[in-house]
């Protein structure tokens, strides 16, 4: 495949050309005034992004996995108890990854497409207090949004520490790191901002410095405290060598993003949510999940009778260069999903759903042409 894909995949997302010309311009040396002020311009929008004016934005050069492994590094040690609502993919890895520094792990589960029930999770809580709850906002495996504003409130009511997950939703869907008294939330570049893969960002709150001033989990390259020193220099700097590029790239998409204010960058991401929701459904196809009108990243679509889930986005990436996702875990197969935030246009949206028409009937599922290009193109007109 030697043309651009088309990418519809929940991240990394198409990088629209200013970030492109961005990251492409000569490196700004990070020991030094300009690069300071780089750090203070990527770290300013992000503040504003996650809502908080209480919190401190750590920038690491990881993808959002090691923001996350940094969470659990800082925040406990080992031995201490931590809870984990399961739901799907990327929080039964939550739990994978804070077993892996020594955590003793509590765990709901609940079916893959469902959202964390806060009641359950209270009385989980009431069984087993615990130091930390680790939450996923945008499970990206089922395209469900969970309630992490309930959620945070019954941890906090608990006296549990809430880190929490953004990688895929910061930017899509609303969040709100003071108002719902969030302490630690990890994001990535490669998501809604459409920036290159390579950097996360981790929001700290003073109740979460204040833990990591006890925890003992081992760490160096992503130990906060250096991270706040080096921060705190006259022209702030990141204490290892950072991906200068991408982060030079990182602030021309935040430039974009924030061109129009984050209202209507969110409302964007709704819109383009529901075209796809509307197009699915105008092709016959069932959705996947619960809280389908809230569900802005993903779309997570349950595969017609006549083609496996897998076929479908083999087929539509081999004829048209279009990538979607395929199933994960329980959902390999039955499920395909739809990833829909980032830089995207009405017409990436509508041509990804001309490609997926005719995909179906090569298949064998009967559609109506254009059935789904129309629905969408009737949601944009009348939003
Ligand atoms: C919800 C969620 N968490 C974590 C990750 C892992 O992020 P990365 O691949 O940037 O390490 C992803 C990636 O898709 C994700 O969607």
């Amino acid at each position: 495949m030697d043309r651009p894909e088309i990418i519809l995949a929940p991240g990394p997302t198409p990088i629209p050309p200013e970030v492109l010309l961005a990251q492409g311009s000569p490196l700004v040396y990070h020991r030094g005034p300009g690069f300071g002020s780089l750090m203070r311009d990527v770290i300013g929008h992000l503040k504003t992004l996650y809502r908080t004016e209480a919190a401190d934005v750590l920038l690491m050069t990881a993808s959002g996995t090691g923001g996350l492994e940094s969470a659990v590094q800082n925040v406990c040690s080992p031995g201490d108890e931590v809870f984990v609502p399961l739901a799907g993919f990327f929080a039964e890895r939550f739990q994978r990854l804070a077993e892996s520094q020594g955590l003793v792990v509590h765990t709901t589960t609940q079916a893959w497409g469902e959202r964390v029930d806060p009641a359950r999770m209270a009385d989980a809580l009431a069984e087993h207090p615990v130091k930390a709850v680790f939450l996923t906002q945008s499970e990206t495996s089922t395209g469900v949004i969970q309630p992490i504003e309930d959620l945070a409130r019954v941890a906090n009511d608990a006296g549990a520490l809430v880190v929490v997950d953004v990688v895929s939703s910061l930017g899509a869907v609303p969040f709100a790191f003071d108002d719902w008294g969030i302490d630690v939330a990890v994001g990535g570049s490669q998501k809604a901002l459409s920036a290159s893969p390579g950097l996360a960002f981790v929001a700290v709150s003073d109740r979460a410095w204040e833990a990591s001033q006890a925890a003992t989990c081992p760490r160096f390259y992503f130990d906060w405290a250096t991270y706040r020193r080096f921060a705190e220099l006259p022209h702030p700097e990141n204490p290892w060598t950072p991906a200068i590029s991408v982060m030079q790239g990182l602030q021309a998409a935040l430039r974009l993003y924030f061109q129009d204010g984050l209202d209507v960058a969110l409302a964007r991401h709704r819109t383009l949510s529901t075209a796809v929701k509307e197009g699915v459904r105008a092709l016959g196809l069932d959705l996947f999940g619960e809280g389908l009108d809230d569900n802005w990243t993903v779309t997570a679509i349950r595969a017609p009778e006549a083609a496996d889930a897998d076929a479908i986005c083999d087929r539509i990436r081999s004829d048209y260069g279009c990538v979607l996702a395929p199933g994960q875990g329980p959902l390999k197969g039955s499920v395909f999903r739809i990833g829909h935030f980032g830089y995207f246009s009405e017409l990436d949206i509508i041509r990804g759903l001309a490609a997926l028409e005719m995909t179906l009937e090569k298949l064998g599922h009967p559609v109506k042409r254009g059935a789904a290009v129309a629905a969408a193109e009737t949601v944009f007109l009348e939003a």
